[in-house]
Parts: C-alpha cells; sequence; structure tokens
C-alpha cells in the first residue's frame, strides 16, 4: 500500500503527495479519457504537455455532458475524437444508464486512465467498477477544505489566506478521494472570486499533467 500523508508547501511550489513508489512497468503510451462540462483548459494543458513530449500518454477519447462545451472544440482542434453524452434526468449526477454507456464507451475507446478536467457530475456506480482506482479529479481547493461548487469562492467567503488545487482519487463521495497532489496559490487583498479562481488556474495547469505524468511512468495504479 502507498502510505499518503498532507502536504503544506511554499506558495508557488507543489509537491507532489504519496509513499513508495514502483519501478516503471509500463512500455505504451497510457490512453486517456478525458472528461468535461466547461471550456477545457485543464485538457489543454495535459494534451499540450503530451504534445511536448512531457507526457508518454495519448488522449483517446474526450466526452461531455454538455453540448457545445469549450473542451469539445478543443479536442477537435487536436484531432482528438470527442462526444456528447446524454446525462439523463438529474442535474448533479448521471441516471444509471448513462453512466453505463460512458463507461462502455471508454473501455470500447481502450481507456485505462479517466481524467475528469471540470466535469460536474459526480460518478457513482458503473464507472466506479469499470475503472477502479482509474478515475482522477481537479479540484479548486486545498482538500479537504472547500468540497462541492465555486470552492475558490468559499474560500474567500472563509477569509483563508492561502487556497490552491488538488488532484485526487475519485471513489464516488463528493471531491473526498485520496489526494495525489496539490498546490498552494495565495489570496491576495482586492482577490475577487474571479481573480483568484484564475490564479488557482494558472497552480491547475502545472499540477495536472504532473500528476497524469505519475501515471504514464507507471507509478500510479
Ligand atoms: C477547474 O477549476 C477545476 O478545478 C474544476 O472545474 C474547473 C474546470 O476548468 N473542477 P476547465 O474546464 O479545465 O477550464
Amino acid at each position: 500500500m502507498h502510505s499518503v500523508r498532507a502536504s503544506r508547501v511554499a506558495s508557488g511550489a507543489f509537491r507532489l503527495i504519496q509513499g513508495a513508489e514502483r519501478p516503471s512497468i509500463r512500455r505504451m503510451s497510457l490512453k486517456l479519457g478525458v472528461l468535461g462540462s466547461g471550456r477545457g483548459s485543464n485538457f489543454v494543458a495535459i494534451a499540450d504537455a503530451i504534445a511536448a513530449g512531457s507526457i508518454d500518454a495519448e488522449v483517446v477519447l474526450v466526452v461531455s455532458d454538455v453540448p457545445g462545451a469549450g473542451i469539445l472544440a478543443e479536442a477537435a482542434r487536436r484531432g482528438i475524437p470527442a462526444e456528447t453524452l446524454d446525462p439523463g434526468p438529474f442535474r448533479t449526477r448521471l441516471d444509471e444508464a448513462a453512466e453505463q454507456r460512458l463507461a462502455d464507451r471508454l473501455r470500447a475507446a481502450g481507456v485505462e486512465l479517466v481524467v475528469l478536467a471540470g466535469f460536474m457530475r459526480m460518478l457513482k456506480g458503473p464507472m466506479l467498477t469499470a475503472f477502479p482506482g482509474r478515475i482522477i479529479n481537479i479540484h479548486p481547493s486545498l482538500l479537504p477544505k472547500h468540497r462541492g461548487l465555486a470552492a475558490w469562492k468559499q474560500a474567500l467567503d472563509a477569509g483563508d489566506r492561502v487556497a490552491g488545487c488538488t488532484v485526487h482519487f475519485v471513489d464516488g463521495g463528493m471531491d473526498t478521494g485520496t489526494v495525489l497532489g496539490q498546490v498552494e496559490v495565495p489570496v491576495l487583498s482586492g482577490d475577487t472570486p474571479e481573480s483568484l479562481h484564475a490564479r488557482i488556474q494558472v497552480a491547475e495547469h502545472r499540477l495536472y499533467p504532473e500528476i497524469v505524468a505519475r501515471f504514464a511512468r507507471g507509478e500510479r495504479g
């Protein structure tokens, strides 16, 4: 078992949180499936890192629950297959049939690691069964603080002087899975929710590719 510990790091720096590492046993590029509901800047950061040779991986499929989401256009621009998923009647999760369809589609595409990049619905059953320990998410707070929506606003409302972002495993709870890495970001006087979120996103775009690279090197999973 990996030991996991919390990390407090200097502003702007980040460290990865995990214990013993394994030697790499991977020989093929890691196949990623990316899910997103929004503009897709984290997907772009990961795709750019792959294109630059920093991550030995390939995005084989992008799926969005939002027709017209920016992430779909970003995928198309890069020639990456991109699809829209009908999420069913619920607002915060997929219905079971939709989640099963998603799992089947990702498995058929050969996906080995599912990367949630601004995907605004919780995964509950079929996806967790199909990809045990192989789904990761990025959240704009220093978890376990400020789970849920608009975490940057929660940080401002709480008077926090330090905010940040976290990459974690998805476990069926809301932002509750094991933490894989965090970056701290200072809260500045005069920050608005928008300015703080923008600063956190800059940190996200460093952290997420680095965590995915670790999976691609066979150091997790
Ligand atoms: C990010 O802030 C991420 O932390 C949160 O949703 C936002 C997605 O942004 N889960 P983008 O679509 O990657 O630009």
